[in-house]
């Protein structure tokens, strides 16, 4: 549409006393940009939303828009009493106000696009007061733009999404949220950036998002309720929840605002937690007395690791793997990557961050560092199988970031079970262990230390096991000549893999 007429459509329409339909910010910028430029008062104009208010922002084909409203029934007396202004029409506001304008028409009251039409309007107008928190209609704007801002918050955070039998086309995972605000398309892309290639879908009542590990796909409503959601794993949910549940902790006030009451019903653990707090006082007894009779001298019975953690079912993929904890965190598990057969296999110790969202090992900083290495050594990363000791990234929040922690020995232990089917398919005749948490690994053992096997290859199972520093260790080396020397052991221990591959190393023990 030429642009002078869609401003005159927008405008024609409010001149003529006739509503204006506005489904989307994006609708009621450009028609607040067209009444602006005609001088077209904010009491004189009725905005109209698309009943039933919600799919604001979906993709689905739009009804018409504002001008294209006005287009049709305008009345030559209203174009004859417009009075376009001289001056430039074009609407220059700050990004703030823009993001906060934007923000605030995500926020479900009646009177939305109206409200914003008048803050735009007092701004054009010199009285940038609008913005302040003190004056009445900035201190609405700051509320509505917080309620929005908190609701994208408990979506993410109270969002459950449930695991789908595999079914060609289905989403992976599927959750059921009911929003009070119209934030699905900012939390969509929260989740595209969160969960990498899994599929999965977002329904509320009013909209929903497909990713099918690619695109974004926006549709209309296709569940009513979660009870729609027939979910297999929330059992295993439910299970684990119980049994983090610490009765004697117990604060139900604290609990209910950390979780709001309106999202239990939504939740799996929502339905479980009335009947825990019930409980609470006879559990909270019963861990008293738990305590008196702990204080009583017993026998300590020595233990592994190995043998205290409780039997699982052999997982079938990586991806069901609940060997241990540290699958509730990731994103995805992360795999080894490489030929099916390799001479030499580098083992890391676990994915990160970047590894976790990639679904990919070494793709980050210390995969670039590693890359670097490796073309020193003269070594083609496509030859070697790279892989890590862990399959899940382990971390820890500090503000916005997800921060590595190591993992615990009887996680490295769980995971031994993917490593030694890497090593059985791979046949790997050297292992380049990154790293202490590599070398424990790959020897089994939580008493190797790295210093000792640097440069000293050592046979292991019928193989050879090359110690050289984690690339993460070398990033952090913070002094240029000591990083220098790191990267440079780095290097060699390569270089030797290599000689050891090709049978050029010392002479093998015999077994
Ligand atoms: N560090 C690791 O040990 N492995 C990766 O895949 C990435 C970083």
């Amino acid at each position: 549409m030429d642009g002078t007429a869609g401003r005159i459509n927008a405008a024609v329409a409010a001149a003529a006393g006739q509503p204006l339909l506005v489904q989307s910010f994006a609708d009621w910028r450009e028609a607040a940009r067209e009444l602006l430029a005609f001088e077209i008062a904010p009491h004189t104009v009725k905005w109209i939303t698309h009943e039933g208010g919600g799919d604001l922002f979906s993709a689905a084909p739009q009804p018409q828009s504002a001008p294209a409203v006005a287009s049709a029934t305008a009345s030559a007396d209203a174009i004859a009493v417009l009075n376009p202004r001289k001056a430039n029409p074009t609407l220059h506001l700050p990004r703030k106000l823009m993001d906060m304008l934007a923000s605030a028409a995500c926020c479900r009251v009646a009177d939305r696009w109206a409200f914003l039409y008048r803050v735009v309007w007092r701004w054009q107008h010199g009285d940038q007061v609008v913005m302040s928190a003190a004056d009445e209609d900035g201190s609405r704007l700051h509320a509505m733009f917080k309620a929005v801002h908190r609701e994208e918050h408990d979506m993410h955070a109270y969002i459950r999404f449930r695991e789908r039998p595999e079914e060609a086309g289905a989403p992976r995972f599927v959750a059921w949220f009911e929003p009070s605000h119209d934030v699905l398309p900012q939390v969509a892309q929260h989740f595209v950036s969160r969960m990498g290639r899994i599929s999965w879908m977002i329904a509320t009542p009013d909209a929903s998002v497909l990713w099918d590990g690619a695109t974004l796909h926006n549709t209309g409503p296709l569940m009513s309720s979660s009870a729609d959601l027939d979910d297999p794993g929330e059992a295993l949910w439910l299970t684990y929840y119980r049994s983090i549940f610490n009765p004697a902790r117990l604060n139900a006030q604290r609990l209910q605002s950390h979780i709001p009451s309106r999202f239990w019903k939504n939740l799996p653990e929502g339905a479980v937690v009335p009947e825990m707090i019930s409980q609470a006082a006879a559990g909270a007894r019963r861990t008293g007395q738990a305590e008196a009779v702990g204080q009583r001298r017993g026998t300590t019975i020595a233990i592994t690791p190995a043998q205290a953690q409780p039997r699982r079912d052999a997982p079938s993929t990586l991806d069901q793997c609940r060997r241990c904890e540290l699958w509730q965190h990731a994103t995805q598990a992360v795999g080894g990557e490489g030929p099916q057969r390799a001479r030499i296999m580098l083992v890391g110790e676990q994915p990160g961050d970047q590894e976790d969202l990639a679904g990919q090992p070494f793709v980050g900083p210390a995969g670039k560092l590693l890359d670097v290495a490796l073309a020193d050594a003269g070594l083609d990363r496509r030859t070697v199988y790279l892989t890590n000791a862990v399959k899940h990234f382990k971390w820890e929040p500090r503000g916005k970031r997800r921060l590595h922690k190591t993992p615990a020995q009887r996680e490295v232990e769980a995971c031994a079970y993917w490593l030694d089917q890497e090593l059985a398919q791979v046949q790997p005749d050297v292992i380049v262990a990154l790293g202490s948490t590599a070398l424990k690994a790959v020897l089994g053992s939580s008493h190797a230390v790295l210093k000792d096997t640097l440069g000293q290859p050592i046979r292991h199972n019928g193989r050879w096991v090359v110690t050289v520093y984690h690339p993460s260790f070398i990033l952090r080396v913070p002094d240029d000549a000591a990083k220098k020397n790191a990267m440079a052991v780095m290097v060699a221990g390569l270089k030797l893999a290599q000689q050891l591959a090709a049978g050029q190393g010392p002479a093998t023990p015999a077994p």
